[in-house]
């Protein structure tokens, strides 16, 4: 009779193992990285429009720190923390309507950087054009205000999403940064305590879902029971990024083909989960990079006029509330995704058929960084504002069987 396994009880042992490693090239986002530098050729969600007022704030994004907030007349700024005189951050400066002025000696920046006033200096500040504090662009859609991080000859237009445009009467677009996670000590935003690539690969993970969400959680209020059928799921390259086509045969005949996309450097949509209801997925999703081992979440939703945030449902316990044996029994992707700590060891994995998508999530990730290092423009980036508008195939598309047609 064959042996199926080995008798060697020396095999595999922890003992000895190589030292890991984790993909540099694909997960480092700072400044003059790689993979930072394909970052900084896109805008990026770093705040919620309504709210950011005229308290400066502080915002990590990229590996950079920085300070955002809106003058007293409405406009939003970015500007690098320590102040272009001597230093201290500009934390604690004041806002008016002219810009922030440092608490230390006065010095006044409008939002794009510029000394505009040196209450120390003889007149002024005679010389004050000759001081800078640098700066980023933002602008504001959807109710979320963008940052370019970029060089600025590269900068691409600010790309609408057409799932959330055309809004009719009783419409609206819901913006939030949610995860429905916790807030880190030091980021006013829910952020998730990992690489960012963990996190957005879960886009291309249709296979966790009946295993993590259904079978291990049993949280079936946020899931529908459809979800516990293993799937035929197909890959595919787009224009954008990648997409999977979970296709299952449900119990009534019918047949379920549920896209979910994800899209360069890191946007992705996923149809309704929870009702499963037909048609295109009604929201956007942004994973943006904090530094190497944080990311945080934005999202915009296309939602009715009345639409006030997701609510609890019936007794369900929020995962803020959750004790620590209620994480145990009930993981959910932040347990699944931190539990791959802060970087995850790429070197020590052992990729199967099911995560096709990921590889190839990974594959082209690593073209468009390699397509930035050699001074081309990556994938999804565009400079004519005709172009602006991008197609999000993602949606919950019934059919028939033909057995039951
Ligand atoms: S350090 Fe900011 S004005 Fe002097
Ligand atoms: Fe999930």
């Amino acid at each position: 009779m064959q042996q199926r396994f080995s008798t060697d009880y020396t095999e595999g042992r922890a003992y000895g193992r190589p030292g890991q490693s984790h993909d540099a090239q694909l997960c480092e986002v700072g400044p003059g990285t790689p993979c930072g530098e394909f970052m900084r050729r896109y805008w990026h969600p770093v705040w919620v429009s309504s709210k950011l007022g005229m308290r400066p704030q502080n915002l990590r994004i990229l590996g950079e720190d920085l300070i955002i907030f809106r003058d007293g007349r409405g406009r939003p700024g970015l500007l690098h923390p320590r102040c272009a005189h001597r230093g201290t951050t500009l934390y604690y400066g004041k806002v008016d309507e002219h810009g922030i002025r440092c608490c230390y000696h006065g010095w006044q920046f409008d939002v794009e950087g510029r000394c505009i006033d040196q209450p120390c200096e003889p007149q002024g500040g005679l010389h004050k054009n000759n001081v800078r504090q640098p700066w980023y662009p933002l602008q504001e859609l959807y109710g979320l205000v963008f940052a370019y991080l970029g060089p600025p000859d590269r900068q691409p237009v600010l790309p609408r999403w057409d799932i959330l445009e055309n809004l009719g009467p009783g419409e609206k677009i819901f913006p939030n940064s949610t995860s429905g996670f916790k807030a880190g000590p030091d980021h006013p935003l829910e952020v998730l305590p990992c690489n960012w690539l963990q996190d957005f690969e879960n886009i291309m993970d249709p296979f966790h879902v009946p295993i993590l969400h259904v079978s291990h959680s049993g949280r079936g209020e946020l899931f529908a029971p459809t979800f516990a059928i293993m799937p035929d799921v197909t890959f595919e390259y787009t224009e954008l990024g990648v997409l999977y086509r979970a296709h299952r045969k449900l119990e009534d005949g019918n047949v379920l083909d549920r896209i979910s996309v994800g899209m360069y450097p890191n946007v992705q949509s996923v149809p309704d989960g929870g009702s499963l209801s037909p048609g295109r997925s009604n929201h956007m999703i942004w994973r943006v990079p904090i530094d190497d081992t944080h990311v945080c979440h934005f999202s915009a939703l296309r939602v009715p006029k009345d639409y006030e945030g997701r609510k609890r449902i019936g007794e369900e316990t929020l995962w803020a509330e959750m004790t620590e044996e209620e994480h145990q029994s009930f993981p959910m992707d932040y347990e699944a995704q931190v539990g791959q700590g802060p970087i995850t060891l790429t070197s020590e994995e052992n990729l199967a058929t099911s995560d096709k998508g990921i590889a190839m999530l990974r594959r082209r990730l690593r073209e468009q960084i390699e397509i930035v290092q050699n001074g081309g423009d990556p994938i999804g980036v565009t400079f004519d504002p005709s172009k602006s508008v991008c197609k999000v195939e993602a949606g919950n598309f019934y059919q028939q069987s033909p057995a039951t047609a």
